[in-house]
């Protein structure tokens, strides 16, 4: 894979809060959001809906979520936090809300940002599979990348991916792969990918 920049200063800090370091994702990528945006590792706050919109609710372009509650969010969190050199869900949150009396999008330091304040509009996941093969090689598979309707075409999508490929490049792997259906082939041409292979499904 070609190089992507590695200077990686993020409006986040690394906290149990956030599934992963947030250093992971380049700064580069975070400066071509637009204004108010800005991408982070899945937070443990991120069921909660905000503004309509929450990290589940985004999820709802792809397929059905079904109704999660709470503490069965909290548990799958803990599970990917317990794995979190294996699992990395990102997502954007568009920061320009109206502030709540819980408080405004920014924290007091100007350099930081406090997840959750704003509202969830794109996900994706990037999971590290560890093999035997190419030297116990490691391989990054995308999965669930979602924008919510009233947000595609902002290219949003396509950092979402740029980021998933930077993050699979610094943690080691030596390709990332995804499977997509055939409308969507012209969205992750445009992301860098070409078609490799056949998927194969087998449903249960
Ligand atoms: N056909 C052709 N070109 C496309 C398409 C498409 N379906 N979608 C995006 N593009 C192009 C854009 O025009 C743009 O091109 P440009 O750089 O020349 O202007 C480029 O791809 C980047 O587009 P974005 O604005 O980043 O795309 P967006 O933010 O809308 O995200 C996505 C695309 C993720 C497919 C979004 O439409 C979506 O969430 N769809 C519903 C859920 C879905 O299908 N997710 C993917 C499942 S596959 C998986 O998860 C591995």
């Amino acid at each position: 894979m070609a190089p992507i920049s590695s200077k990686t200063k993020s409006p986040f800090t690394k906290s149990d809060n956030l599934l992963f370091d947030p250093a992971l994702i380049p700064a580069s990528i975070q400066e071509s959001l637009p204004a108010g945006y800005v991408v982070r590792p899945l937070a443990r706050s991120d069921n909660q809906v905000r503004s309509n919109s929450s990290f589940l609710k985004t999820l709802e372009v792809l397929t059905t979520v079904g109704t999660i509650s709470d503490d069965a969010f909290q548990r799958r969190f803990q599970y990917l936090k317990e794995h979190s050199d294996q699992y990395y869900t990102i997502v954007i949150e568009d920061m320009n809300v109206p502030p709540t009396s819980a408080g405004s999008a920014t924290s007091s330091s100007p350099s930081l940002v406090t997840p959750g304040r704003g509202k969830i509009v794109a996900a994706g996941t990037v999971l590290a599979e560890r093999k035997f093969i190419h030297e116990l090689g490691m391989v990054g598979h995308i999965e669930d990348i979602a924008v919510s309707a009233d947000q595609q075409g902002k290219k949003l999508g396509l950092r979402i991916i740029e980021t998933l490929k930077a993050i699979g490049q610094q943690v080691g792997c030596y390709k990332v792969i995804l499977d997509c259906s055939e409308k969507n082939v012209p969205f992750y041409e445009k992301c860098g990918f070409e078609r490799k292979g056949v998927e194969m499904g087998w449903y249960v």
